[in-house]
């Protein structure tokens, strides 16, 4: 059965591209990176280039990139790294209540750690006010971590905003932003933003799952939290996934070109999506950011009265893939902590699905995505 993907926060098809080059250097190129003969010194050039092309997207240096398995470990060594290393400054860190987990439970370990972590409150759009932000600054704030854009409504975070004010506060305090779901989608402008630390994907930008990096502002210090043999200079042992690396690289590049190329696309599907929803009459209410304000790819809506998980799969039966909440939660059955946060009330939080696009999508399928959705859930409200 042919099917739409509309579940492109929680993962993308890689680029075919990108399948030929992981393929190719798992075949060739498959040394050890540190081995000192042609085959462990092709592997090392292999990531040096991916480095060299992720860097290029972003703006930075190549040496400031550190590749990890992904935006999960990216995340993980800059909260934990960074608290680990600071303590003698300090103990306080702070983020918002929306975060991923990978942020929230760094968080929560570094509690158990004898850290005080204050988890900021958002607006009903999702938003952290940063004036509420600055008052939580204090001397002993070692570290703020806000993402740049949310997996499961869009929201896109005032960081310019958010900078200007942590580093007015205390120019110590490091910043970290989680990019994960921003990169090649929304402009990463960390200098603007005075960013110190930023946490990147390759699986959400149509790259290989198991490759990530953090980009280090040059000159930061982190505790490494993988021990070993020293690899990315040993703040993350371990011998390198170089045909995920190289995966990663290229599908940098081709994703940043091809949402320059085809600028304005991403909101247009989401448009598009919403417009030919709303023609059915349906009722349904849109959760987060207004549509045009948030991040073009991600779009949650509530279905009131319906049980998230029993239209999933009825969608799912027509060949619609969506998600309800963000992927790392759908095997917990506990409602979003990001639709909580927002405010959201009982009956809508249990009927909200994301709908997520990307620039494999085609705008037919959106139109035909919509009419599904729509006599789907039509059915539904008919049967319940
Ligand atoms: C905002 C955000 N941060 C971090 C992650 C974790 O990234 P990874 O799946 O590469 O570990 C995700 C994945 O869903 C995410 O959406």
């Amino acid at each position: 059965m042919t099917y739409i993907y509309l579940d492109n926060s929680a993962t993308t098809a890689p680029y075919p591209e990108v399948i030929r080059l992981t393929s190719a250097v798992m075949k060739e190129i498959y040394g050890n990176p540190s081995s000192m003969h042609s085959l462990g010194v092709a592997a090392e050039k292999t990531i040096a280039k991916a480095r060299r092309r992720i860097a290029s997207v972003i703006g930075v240096r190549d040496k400031e990139i550190i590749f990890t398995s992904g935006g999960t470990e990216a995340n993980n060594l800059a909260i934990i790294g960074s608290a680990r290393r600071n303590r003698n400054r300090g103990n306080h860190l702070i983020t918002s209540q929306t975060e991923h987990p990978s942020v929230l439970n760094c968080c929560r370990q570094l509690e158990k750690e004898g850290f005080r972590v204050s988890y900021i409150p958002v607006d009903k759009k999702g938003v952290v006010n940063p004036e509420t932000l600055g008052k939580l600054i204090g001397e002993e704030t070692i570290l703020v971590s806000i993402m740049h854009v949310n997996n499961e409504i869009g929201t896109i975070e005032p960081l310019t905003e958010i900078g200007n004010i942590v580093k007015e506060r205390n120019r110590s305090t490091i910043l970290h932003i989680d990019a994960v779901q921003s990169f090649t989608k929304v402009p990463v402008k960390f200098r603007q933003w005075q960013a110190d630390l930023i946490s990147f994907s390759s699986h959400k930008i149509h790259g290989p799952r198991g490759a990530g990096c953090l980009w280090i502002r040059e000159g930061l210090l982190l505790e490494p939290v993988i021990y070993g043999g020293g690899q990315e200079k040993n703040l993350r042992s371990g011998t390198e996934n170089t045909a995920a690396i190289a995966g990663f690289g290229l599908a940098a590049e081709l994703s940043a070109r091809a949402n320059v190329e085809n600028d304005g696309f991403l909101i247009s599907l989401k448009l598009s999506f919403l417009e030919e929803l709303k023609k059915s009459g349906l009722d349904f209410h849109i959760n987060g950011p207004d549509p045009e304000v948030g991040a073009p790819h991600i779009l949650n809506l509530a279905f009131p009265g319906l049980n998230a998980e029993v239209l999933l799969h009825s969608l799912e039966a027509k060949g619609l893939y969506v998600s309800a909440g963000s992927a790392c939660h759908s095997k917990h059955p506990e409602p979003s902590h990001v639709l909580s946060a927002i405010g959201l009330d009982h009956k809508l939080l249990t009927g909200s699905l994301r709908f997520s696009f990307s620039g494999m999508n085609r705008t037919v399928e959106i139109k035909k995505a919509a009419i599904i959705t729509a006599d789907t859930a039509s059915e539904l409200y008919k049967m319940f």
